[in-house]
């Protein structure tokens, strides 16, 4: 199965990538997550992208059309694709049919979480990740069951992303709104677009999206 998780900053795409990821065994390929490591790091591609995200600007299509094919090639052939923050324009939902042609790949799900976009900045402001395994956590929502210590891993280090404050939160909703809300027609003309109430709480998304998946 692939399916893509669309929705603004904050919608919830990345958390419910990591439950579908333990509960199914698919591989999450986020392109936010590829840069970050890629700047991390050091790479040339990281470097290119580094001041872009911190102003919650767009990446070059060509750099996360790559990024994605080169982790798809790494994968197993019948793994199961969740694509989080993927395709976000046109031509990165063109490149995405002609990658997933190329490997034998169908896509069978786009999944839309709507959500208020007011709501956004406090999910976005109060989130941080395990250091160590990159669970993610919220301060009011969803806060690990051991104060300090990481559910998953039990590590006691947690970081927070540069990119996560207001500014810069409303420059990445802008960039959504003209860039990657635009794509959902290409998708809907399929009718494969399944849209899901991302105001819910976490459980209930995820339901929601397993109901979608099951058919
Ligand atoms: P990226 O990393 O993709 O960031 P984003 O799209 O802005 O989305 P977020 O990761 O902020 O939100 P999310 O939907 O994953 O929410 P989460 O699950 O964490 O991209 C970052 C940057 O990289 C971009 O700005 C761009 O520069 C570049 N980039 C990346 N991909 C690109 C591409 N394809 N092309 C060009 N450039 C690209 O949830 C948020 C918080 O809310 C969490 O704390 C969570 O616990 C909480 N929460 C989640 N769901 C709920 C709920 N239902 N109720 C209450 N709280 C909830
Ligand atoms: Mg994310
Ligand atoms: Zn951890």
């Amino acid at each position: 199965m692939n399916i893509i998780l669309l929705g603004p900053p904050g919608a919830g795409k990345g958390t419910q990538a990591q439950r579908l990821v333990e509960a199914h065994g698919m591989r999450q390929l986020s392109t936010g997550d590829m840069l970050r490591a890629a700047v991390k790091a050091g790479t040339p591609v990281g470097l290119q992208a580094k001041a872009v995200m911190e102003r919650g600007e767009l990446v070059s299509d060509e750099i996360v059309s790559a990024l994605i094919g080169e982790e798809l090639d790494g994968m197993g052939p019948t793994t199961g694709a969740i694509f989080d923050g993927y395709p976000r324009t046109a031509a990165q939902a063109a490149a995405l049919d002609a990658i997933l042609d190329a490997r034998g790949r169908t896509l069978d799900h786009v999944i839309e979480l709507e959500v208020d976009e007011d709501a956004l900045v406090e999910r976005i402001c109060g989130r941080f990740t395990c250091a160590n395994c990159g669970k993610g956590y919220h301060d009011a929502f969803e806060q690990p069951r051991e104060p300090g210590v990481c559910d998953k891993c039990g590590a006691r280090e947690f970081k927070r992303r540069p990119d996560d404050n207001e500014a810069t939160v409303r420059t990445r909703m802008a960039e959504y709104r003209a860039k990657t809300a635009p794509i959902l027609p290409i998708y809907d003309q399929r009718g494969i677009v399944a849209r899901v109430n991302g105001m819910a709480d976490i459980d209930h998304v995820t339901a929601a999206i397993e109901r979608i998946m099951a058919g």
